[in-house]
C-alpha cells in the first residue's frame, strides 16, 4: 500500500471507529439509566418497573431499531479497531524498541486494543448472562407476586390485569409468558358444577333441565385460546445472578465472582473511555483550540462517572442480597 493510501485508509477507519464509539457512548447512558432502576426502586415496585421497562425495550419498534444499530456498532467498532491495530503494527513493527512509550503517550492510549478486546469479552459474556435469556431462551420465569388481599400468587399481564394462580390451575396453563385458556379444563369444571346443582335440586323443572342441557352443549364450542401475555421476570434473574446465594453445586461463589468480574470490567471500560472519548472528536476533525480542552474534560468525567455507576449496580445487589 502506498503511503497516501495507507493514511487514507487509516483515517477512514478512525472516522468510523469514532462515529460508532460515540454512538455506543449514547447507548451506555441509556442502558445505565434503565439499569439504575435495579437499585433505585426496591421491593415489588422495583421488580415491576424493571420488568415493564425490559418488556418495552424488547418490543418497542423504535428501540428495536436502536438495538440492531447497537449490535452493528459493537461489531463494526471491534473489527475496525482490530484492523487498525494490525495495520499500525505492520507499518511500525519495531516502534516501541526505539521509543519510550510511557514518556509520550498515556497508558490508555497505548493499550486501547487490549482494553477494547477485554470490553468485547465482557459484552459477549454479559449478553450470554442476560440478553440471551431474555431474547432467545425461555429460561426466564414469568413475573408473579403474592397478593395479600387475594391470598394467592398473581400474574401481571400486559393489559394491567391480574390473574391468580388458582384461576390458571382451574381453567388454564402457562406457556412461556402466555396465559392460555384451556377449554377441556373449563368444561370439566363447569360440568362438575352442573352435576352439583342437579344433585342438590332433584325435583328440578323440565324447563330448567332444558336450559342446563343447552349450557352443556355450548361448553363444547369453547376452544383453547391465549387470554393474556405476562412479563418475563428479568429482574429476578439479575438479582439472583449477583446474589451471595448464587453458588455452584460444589460451593463456588458464582454471585461473588460475577460481581467481581463486572466491577473489574467496568474499570477496563473506564480506561478505554478515558482515551476513546476525546480521541473520537479528534478523529472526526472536531478540533478547536477553545473547545477541545473542555471536550477532553467531559470525556474524562464520562469515563469515570458512567463505569462507576455501572459498577455500583452489581456491587450493591451483591451486598444487599
Ligand atoms: C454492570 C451493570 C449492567 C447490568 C446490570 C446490565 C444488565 C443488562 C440486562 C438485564 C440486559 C438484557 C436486557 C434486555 O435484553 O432487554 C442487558 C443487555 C445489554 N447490555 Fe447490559 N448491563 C450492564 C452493563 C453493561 C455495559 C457496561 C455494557 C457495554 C459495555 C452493556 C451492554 C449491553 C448490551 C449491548 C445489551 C443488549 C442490548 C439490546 O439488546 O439492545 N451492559 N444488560
Amino acid at each position: 500500500m502506498s503511503k497516501s493510501a495507507f493514511i487514507k485508509s487509516s483515517i477512514a477507519k478512525k472516522y468510523w471507529m469514532a462515529l460508532t464509539g460515540l454512538f455506543l457512548c449514547l447507548f451506555l447512558v441509556g442502558h445505565l439509566i434503565g439499569n439504575l432502576q435495579l437499585i433505585v426502586k426496591t421491593g415489588e415496585e422495583g421488580r415491576r418497573a424493571f420488568n415493564e421497562y425490559a418488556y418495552f425495550m424488547t418490543h418497542n419498534p423504535a428501540i428495536m431499531v436502536l438495538s440492531y444499530l447497537t449490535y452493528f456498532s459493537i461489531l463494526f467498532h471491534a473489527i475496525d479497531g482490530i484492523a487498525l491495530f494490525i495495520q499500525n503494527k505492520k507499518a511500525r513493527p519495531v516502534s516501541y524498541a526505539y521509543t519510550k512509550p510511557s514518556a509520550n503517550s498515556s497508558f490508555a492510549s497505548r493499550y486501547m486494543a487490549l482494553l477494547g478486546t477485554l470490553v468485547l469479552v465482557f459484552i459477549a459474556t454479559h449478553m450470554s448472562n442476560f440478553w440471551w435469556k431474555m431474547k432467545v431462551s425461555d429460561d426466564v420465569p414469568m413475573h408473579s407476586y403474592y397478593s395479600t388481599s387475594s391470598q394467592d400468587t398473581m400474574y401481571l399481564t400486559h393489559k394491567g390485569e391480574q390473574i391468580s394462580t388458582k384461576q390458571i390451575r382451574e381453567f388454564g396453563e402457562i406457556k412461556g409468558t402466555q396465559l392460555i385458556f384451556k377449554a377441556d379444563k373449563y368444561t370439566v369444571s363447569m360440568e362438575r358444577q352442573i352435576d352439583d346443582i342437579l344433585e342438590q335440586n332433584p325435583d328440578i323443572s323440565e324447563n330448567d333441565l332444558a336450559l342446563i342441557e343447552e349450557q352443556k352443549q355450548k361448553l363444547k364450542q369453547y376452544k383453547d385460546e391465549i387470554i393474556a401475555e405476562g412479563y418475563k421476570d428479568l429482574h429476578t434473574v439479575v438479582m439472583e445472578f449477583f446474589s451471595k446465594n448464587n453458588k455452584s453445586n460444589t460451593g463456588v461463589p458464582l454471585g461473588l465472582l460475577g460481581m467481581l468480574f463486572y466491577v473489574f470490567s467496568m474499570a477496563v471500560l473506564g480506561f478505554h473511555l478515558w482515551h476513546g472519548f476525546a480521541s473520537a472528536f479528534q478523529s472526526l476533525g472536531l478540533n478547536h483550540p477553545k473547545y477541545s480542552p473542555m471536550i477532553s474534560m467531559i470525556g474524562k468525567g464520562f469515563a469515570v462517572v458512567i463505569p462507576l455507576l455501572f459498577a455500583i449496580i452489581p456491587a450493591l445487589i451483591y451486598l444487599n442480597s
